[in-house]
């Protein structure tokens, strides 16, 4: 396992949402916010100012001196959050009690969206892509460093799901199929955004969307049916994992219902998010996710996401008096919004009077452009990569997202970010956004080749172009977002006929992918090197010569698996998995009916790379899989102790040998499979270890199971309702992929 990144000093915090247009508009102010009339230094008389008492106890104090409608303020996202504004969409409240902060929520998960003057840094695709816990922090505490400065301090993210299908339009958004690669990279996405301001600031993270929330059609109107092992092993594991080695402020409960029972107000938000994963922030809700008053508050959602609609004075005020809740859990959900914002910060690190026009630094730059080379996957090559053009060579380009210019409205700035909505504009900026045409251009001159550009709208012409040069590289692109799911996996815009046109016109054929999911590849025979570069942000086109030339050694690795064709993945064969149905059998919504979807999780732990193996299905690429401009050789794998009593502590160690000519990263990873009575007939990614090598240098690498690392060697046993390790023996595989085929054993006894 990698080390943590580093958690320095007392987690701080820092925020009404700017999203969209939709939200409580940003609103920015000398903080305390109502501190106009009052004075906050005076602790005795504001003794929620006191930074000596514990956030507890600052808490306790502020609603002691508050009236009911001010404590109703905090469950409610604008009035929690703008504290002198009495009417938010013509519900009214009382001013709040003196020196409360004002709090700024912004979306999300890709960075600052929607706002100019941050940099547009690659998608959590592409940081998942680099497996890497420091430069995941270190890309997150970049983004909460310009939230912070453009008057932004909670951050909703980063967002876990498990990957069940590829046409989830938000693949992008997430961290790939895999729960420890995505709790692991989420708990350090928390960390770079709550721990990072050195005191200088103060960001609040939010953990979404708990749970199931694994398609977008009909996300407010479907069930996710899960049974009980496979939620706690597959759905609930990433948050489990996150909150383990974080400490998120608060936790977005999801649109869909789980079980037949609204995510906002299930059960699980309390018997399973709390008791059982640990969780002691605050229950956001999603955007329009709440259903109802008492039995939400009941349930443990603690704030209503943007204006108050369920959680109004009047309702609350309501229920109270109809018995249907009670004071302590109206007074629970206030502490809980309070003491989270007062434990992260919020109220001793106001946000600056004036936001800053212009937030991105070049460190920010350079670091963008680190993680769209590291979190680029290099697929195929058979030799072509990299390129090494002598002088007067020429490369052809060709498809409308190389460039900064737009063919049909189709321009590298579509594929910067992920889209807002299937085939819309992207959720950042990108203003400085540095094209692949531009950088190829500026680097092919250096060794003095020639580019030239075709935008592949008229394919004879993006032929004749590709037959005339030495090398060509054609883009291929998909662009997915929120609120639809992909109809396919397919290149959009023609993408495939255009590759086989060129790949037909020029042996050497390089395939660039600019995607937020997995495609198919009906070409990939044709081409001679495929490089995924996900949405590589506004340093994709630098990014991308650094791989293609070698200047940057490829080390990306896949976090989901890409199948052959989309009928190859767990979904696809059975309409009650994906996309669900209703009563009547029928899979399309009736008109105008409010039905809700079943969707059945009935593939149970067969999701992402598990599914593969079990049904023995060939994938086109592997999960973990990457190729580097080196090669890497695994051998004397060995477990100790071999055999051991459940809990100890377990050492996987073998020899990593780089048997090329280049200095090279590998990821070398780790997979368990668990005895034959638990059930499981396949492997599980356990650990992995980056090892950077110089040309035949071998090192030996350790990966150790403890106690600590939670549930890798456990299942859920739904009989005794508690965590199982299983006696027996376990498989162990190493290598630079989950077809790993260096192994050994050890026991169980
Ligand atoms: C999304 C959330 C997001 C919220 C507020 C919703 O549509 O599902 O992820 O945080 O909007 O922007």
């Amino acid at each position: 396992m990698t080390t943590h990144p580093p958690r320095r000093g007392v987690r701080r915090a820092v925020f009404p949402i700017a999203f969209a247009g939709l939200v409580t508009p940003l609103v920015v102010v000398a903080a305390p916010a109502n501190a106009a009339a009052a004075d906050c230094s005076d602790v005795s008389a504001y003794p929620w100012t006191d930074t000596s008492k514990t956030p507890d106890e600052r808490a306790h104090a502020l609603l002691e001196a508050s009236t009911q409608h001010q404590k109703y303020r905090w469950l409610v996202e604008q009035p929690a959050n703008s504290p002198e504004q009495t009417e938010f969409s013509g519900v009214t409240y009382p001013v709040q009690v003196p020196c409360t902060p004002t709090v700024v929520y912004t979306d999300g998960p890709d960075g600052v969206r929607f706002t100019p003057g941050v940099t547009a840094f690659p998608a959590p695709i592409s940081v998942a892509s680099t497996w890497d816990e420091q430069l995941t922090y270190d890309r997150s505490a970049a983004v909460a460093a310009e939230a912070f400065a453009t008057g932004k301090n909670v951050v909703l993210g980063p967002g876990l799901a498990s990957g069940r299908t590829p046409l989830s339009g938000r693949t992008a958004e997430y961290f790939g199929e895999d729960p420890l690669l995505t709790g692991v990279l989420a708990a350090a996405t928390v960390n770079g955004l709550q721990e990072s301001g050195d005191g200088e600031r103060a960001v609040l993270a939010n953990l979404k969307h708990y749970v199931g929330n694994e398609q977008e059609l009909d996300r407010q109107l479907s069930s996710s049916d899960i049974d009980e092992r496979t939620r706690r092993q597959i759905y609930d594991l990433p948050f489990e994992i996150t909150m383990d080695r974080s400490d998120p402020a608060s936790v977005m409960c999801s649109y869909n219902q789980i079980d037949d029972v609204y995510g906002c107000e299930n059960p699980l938000l309390d018997d399973v998010l709390r008791d059982d994963l640990g969780f002691d922030g605050y229950v956001l809700s999603d955007f329009g996710a709440v259903h109802s008053t008492a039995p939400s508050l009941d349930a443990g959602l603690d704030q209503e996401l943007n204006r108050p609609v369920f959680f109004t004075p009047e309702l609350l005020d309501q229920a109270l008096a109809a018995g249907e809740v009670t004071q302590e859990q109206i007074d629970q959900a206030a502490f809980r919004v309070v003491r989270t914002y007062l434990a992260g910060g919020l109220f001793d690190h106001p946000l600056p009077t004036t936001p800053v026009a212009d937030a991105a630094t070049p460190e920010h730059e350079a670091l963008a452009r680190r993680v769209a080379a590291e979190g680029s996957v290099l697929l195929a090559n058979d030799g072509v990569l990299p390129l090494a053009p002598t002088a007067g060579d020429t490369i052809a380009l060709i498809g409308p997202t190389a460039s900064s210019t737009p063919t049909d409205g189709i321009s590298a700035a579509s594929v910067c970010s992920m889209a807002w909505r299937f085939n819309d504009a992207g959720t950042m900026e990108c203003e400085d956004l540095v094209s692949p045409e531009t950088a190829i251009r500026e680097r092919a001159a250096q060794d003095g080749a020639t580019v030239t550009y075709s935008d592949g709208s008229d394919v004879t012409a993006a032929a004749a172009a590709a037959a005339q040069a030495d090398v060509a590289v054609v883009f291929g692109y998909q662009r997915s977002g929120e609120f639809s799911d992909l109809p396919d996996l397919r290149l959009q815009g023609d993408g495939d006929a255009l590759i086989e046109v060129v790949a037909a016109a020029n042996p050497d054929t390089v395939v660039v992918l600019q995607t937020g999911s997995a495609v198919e590849m009906p070409w990939v025979d044709d081409a001679r090197a495929v490089l995924e570069t996900w949405y590589a942000g506004e340093q994709m086109g630098p990014a991308t010569a650094d791989l293609l030339f070698g200047d940057v050694n490829p080390s990306g690795r896949l976090p989901m698996t890409f199948p052959v064709s989309l009928a190859d993945t767990p979904t696809a064969a059975s309409p009650e998995r994906y996309p669900g149905t209703f009563a009547d059998g029928s899979t399309t919504r009736p008109e105008g009916s409010t039905e809700i979807r079943q969707v059945e999780y009935s593939e149970g732990l067969q999701v992402g790379y598990r599914w593969y193996e079990a049904q023995d299905i060939e994938p086109l690429f592997a999960f973990g899989h990457g190729l580097s401009y080196t090669d890497f050789e695994y051998d004397k794998v060995k477990v100790t102790p071999a055999s051991t009593k459940e809990g100890q502590e377990v050492r996987i160690r073998f020899r990593l040998t780089n048997t090329g000519d280049r200095v090279g990263t590998e990821t070398a990873q780790a997979y368990v499979t668990l005895p034959d009575s638990a059930g499981e007939p396949f492997r599980r990614l356990v650990g992995w270890e980056q090892v950077t090598l110089q040309p035949g240098e071998h090192r030996k690498v350790e990966i150790t199971l403890t106690a600590e690392d939670l549930r890798l060697a456990q299942y859920w046993d739904e009989s005794t309702d508690s965590w199982q390790t299983p006696r027996g023996t376990y498989q162990v595989h190493v290598g630079g992929s989950v077809e790993a085929t260096a192994g050994t054993t050890f026991r169980v006894r």
